[in-house]
């Protein structure tokens, strides 16, 4: 069940969501299948425990009136409007997927049909390694999501560290009954020791509460 309390008022909490997407031309992007779900549910959550919400999708936005919707398509614009939203914030979840690459040249014009295309991708901006050394994100609650098909737990611990977060959250994308397009979402949540929490599977709006009580006990004590 979601209930509404105030444990996170006077606190502002940036969530990301959905996809990004990256052009190739003015009509075609290379994108994936996140919904931006897991994320709404997140930023509703907050909202709904009293924070201020900056919530930074791709996707249709979660509505709430203490959620400020910032919309955005690409990585590298998700990254800016990360950085701007951080200043002063308590908490960062990043619930979006992002693309690793992105097309090396945007047609200006729609391509045309051919024979066979092929496409030179590049690496996009990795949002949350980027921040590691960015005065910007000191004192936030550091929250990433580790979308996962094989070696799932060594590869949400090494995520942690190598991005520098206080928690993450894996989810097993093969499953097809929870995470990525489902309603559901069974996860296991990870600190610098090791398995803080296994989130059965249950609706993305209770996973959503499980993971913000997790972060809540990570917040510093005291007046707001
Ligand atoms: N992430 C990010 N910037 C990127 C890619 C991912 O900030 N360019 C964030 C995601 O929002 C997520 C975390 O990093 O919170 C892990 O994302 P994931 O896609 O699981 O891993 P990657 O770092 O992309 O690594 P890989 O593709 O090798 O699994």
């Amino acid at each position: 069940m979601v209930s509404a309390t105030s444990s996170l008022a006077g606190l502002t909490v940036v969530v990301t969501a959905g996809g990004t997407r990256e052009p190739m031309d003015p009509v075609r992007y290379l994108g994936n299948r996140s919904s931006g779900r897991m994320g709404n549910e997140v930023a509703l959550a907050a909202a709904l425990r009293g924070a201020d919400v900056v919530l930074i999708t791709t996707m249709s936005p979660a509505s709430h009136e203490r959620i400020r919707t910032v919309a955005v398509e690409t990585a590298t614009e998700m990254h800016d409007a990360v950085r701007a939203a951080l200043g002063g914030a308590a908490v960062l979840v990043m619930a979006a997927a992002v693309a690793d690459y992105r097309p090396a040249v945007v047609a200006p014009r729609k391509l045309k049909k051919r024979e066979s295309l092929t496409l030179e991708l590049i690496p996009t901006v990795d949002i949350l390694s980027s921040l590691v050394h960015d005065p910007v994100r000191r004192g936030v609650v550091m929250v990433g999501f580790a979308a996962e098909t094989d070696d799932l737990r060594s590869n949400a611990a090494r995520k942690l560290v190598e991005k520098h977060l206080d928690l993450i959250v894996l989810n097993d994308v093969s499953r097809a009954d929870i995470g990525m397009g489902s309603d559901h979402n069974e996860v296991t949540v990870f600190d610098a020791t090791g398995v803080v929490a296994e989130i059965s599977r249950r609706s993305k709006p209770d996973v959503a509460s499980a993971i913000l009580d997790l972060v809540e006990a990570r917040l510093p004590e005291g007046p707001r």
